[in-house]
């Protein structure tokens, strides 16, 4: 694709993308701005990727990056892997001034995990992103150490982008990143909407926050990062190598996708690995279909079926559900996370606990769908769905738009601990690249990853961030109140 045909591609961010979006916003004026410790926050992920960034472009041949590296291949066909220690960390941030009241020591923070992963790193960093929106090109970065490691890094990034005036990325090619841009508006009319790292082919990161300075301070952002695992990092890397190979211009996609994109990873035949010492069962979900193959669990289908299995709770905390299509013409009614939902409380009288973000820039089309769903609310007639809205407050942020949402994407039943990217609406899980998690163990024990996220699901749940329908006040900041 010619420079300028790239670049009018990554304008045509048109309306129907536009409402794609996540919480970005050109950072053109806002910068890195708001208090100096935000700044720094944002230039130190910049920094610590500069300072790794070496001419290892030279070692990792081109043509290397059109197929999986050897090594990997080798291991993959094997299917061997060594005996690690490995852990799971489940990482959040919160939005400035958002206090609980009470002390958070479920999770990690975000920032300091992402910080020590990249510094961690001695060979090899790839990043999944949908956009980049750290810094900007009259914000001086320099590298935060002066460490001379061969690490190679690349991204894969989308087309179309929210960041289209972002030099982020401009500033990494300068030292030596490889960076790609999938065009997901041609290939599948969505966005590559994941966002993973794979650091040295052994820790994998998961979860909601985009590489925008926002996820570090303005947006509740909720992850997990799994370290000593090459068992999932490799399967992690298929799906990263399935964007690299769809960037190139004019791919189309395999019919079927080769045997290297193959796993035997997935809901019929989880990973059995120790996390922490505990027995557990780990797979990798993927969207959109036409991305995955035939061994690649679907991410719709883990949601679903971790939905059926459920057999005293479904808790849920998303951005945002919306049981529709929304965008290109895909109009229509997509009742299959509702009606699982409900299938799931009226049959087996699961109690389902429901939390929907609500911001200023929420769409009010999603109201009437969750007053539907808030009204099955009748424990005597064997329906357990209880509804509320996660809002929090603007405070003295409301100068940045598109911030101060819950971003987060996931789910706890009393069988499984699951952590996604996609927004639950139909177009996510079909045009859209998302990756998800999904977590189980032999034994609940007490502070496994699943109670984990159960407590941090019940600590909002409980937080006067969460807010039922009929409770909701015309003062409370939030689009739906204006109603
Ligand atoms: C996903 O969530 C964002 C943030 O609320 C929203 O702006 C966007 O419209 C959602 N996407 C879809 C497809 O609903
Ligand atoms: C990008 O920059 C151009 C020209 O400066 C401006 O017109 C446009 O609004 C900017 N786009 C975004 C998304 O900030
Ligand atoms: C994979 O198996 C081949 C042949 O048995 C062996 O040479 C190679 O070292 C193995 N690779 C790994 C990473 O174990
Ligand atoms: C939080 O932890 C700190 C240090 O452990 C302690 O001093 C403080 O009292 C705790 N706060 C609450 C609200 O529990
Ligand atoms: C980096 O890689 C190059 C080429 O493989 C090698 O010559 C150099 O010694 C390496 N540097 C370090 C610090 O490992
Ligand atoms: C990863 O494994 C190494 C030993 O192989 C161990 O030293 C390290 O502590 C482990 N890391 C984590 C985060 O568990
Ligand atoms: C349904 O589940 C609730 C607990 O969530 C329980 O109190 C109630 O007895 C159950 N009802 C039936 C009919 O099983
Ligand atoms: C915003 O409010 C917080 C406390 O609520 C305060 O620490 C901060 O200085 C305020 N920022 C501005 C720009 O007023
Ligand atoms: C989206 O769904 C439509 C209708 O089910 C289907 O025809 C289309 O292939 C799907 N698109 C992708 C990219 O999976
Ligand atoms: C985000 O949502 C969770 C529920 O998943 C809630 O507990 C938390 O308080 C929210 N965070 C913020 C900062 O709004």
């Amino acid at each position: 694709m010619s420079e300028s045909s790239r670049l009018r591609e990554l304008h045509q961010l048109t309306s129907p993308y536009k409402s794609l979006h996540d919480t970005y916003v050109s950072n053109k004026q806002e910068k890195c701005p708001v208090p100096a410790l935000v700044a720094t926050g944002c230039l130190i992920v910049m920094g610590v990727l500069l300072a790794i960034v070496v001419i290892e472009k030279l070692r990792h041949g081109r043509e290397l990056n059109e197929r999986l590296t050897p090594d990997i291949t080798s291991m993959i066909c094997n299917e061997t892997w060594p005996s690690e220690q490995s852990s799971i960390v489940l990482v959040e941030s919160f939005p400035e001034a958002v206090h609980y009241g009470i002390n958070i020591s479920t999770s990690q923070n975000l920032f300091h995990v992402w910080k020590d992963l990249l510094s961690s790193a001695k060979k090899r960093i790839d990043v999944a992103s949908f956009y980049w929106s750290l810094t900007d090109e009259d914000i001086a970065v320099h590298s935060s150490s002066d460490r001379p490691v061969n690490v190679s890094v690349r991204v894969v990034t989308s087309i179309p982008t929210l960041a289209s005036n972002s030099s982020d990325l401009d500033i990494l090619e300068k030292h030596g990143v490889e960076v790609r841009r999938v065009n997901f508006g041609h290939l599948t009319r969505g966005i590559l909407h994941s966002k993973f790292w794979i650091i040295d082919d052994k820790h994998i990161y998961i979860g909601s926050a985009n590489m925008d300075w926002r996820a570090l301070t303005q947006v509740r952002e909720l992850g997990a990062v799994i370290f000593n695992s090459s068992a999932l990092a490799s399967d992690l890397l298929k799906v990263f190598q399935s964007y690299w190979v769809m960037s190139k211009s004019g791919a189309a996609f395999p019919e079927p996708w080769p045997r290297e994109f193959e796993t035997n990873i997935n809901e019929q035949q989880p990973l059995n690995i120790q996390l922490d010492g505990e027995q557990s069962q780990v797979y990798l979900t993927a969207s959109p279909p036409v991305f995955c193959p035939a061994s690649r669990t679907r991410d719709l289908d883990a949601i679903l079926s971790a939905i059926s299995g459920a057999q005293e709770f479904i808790h849920i905390s998303v951005m945002e559900f919306y049981p529709a299509f929304k965008f290109f013409g895909l109009r229509g009614f997509w009742p299959e996370l509702e009606d699982a939902l409900k299938q799931s409380a009226f049959n087996r009288n699961v109690s389902v606990c429901l939390l929907v973000s609500c911001g200023r820039e929420s769409d009010p089309s999603v109201w009437p769908f969750l007053r539907s769903l808030d009204a099955l609310h009748s424990p005597s007639n064997k329906l357990n769905i209880d509804l509320k809205l996660f809002i929090i407050p603007v405070g003295n942020q409301s100068h940045v738009p598109y911030t101060r949402v819950n971003h987060s994407k996931f789910m706890v039943t009393d069988k499984v601990a699951y952590v996604g990217t996609s927004n639950w609406s139909a177009d996510y899980f079909n045009t859209t690249a998302g990756v998800g998690l999904v977590v189980s163990h032999d034994a609940l024990r007490p502070n496994s990853f699943h109670q984990r996220l159960r407590d941090v699901f019940l600590r909002d749940w409980d937080s006067k961030f969460a807010v039922s329908l009929s409770e909701l006040k015309p003062e409370h900041d939030c689009a739906f109140a204006k109603l």
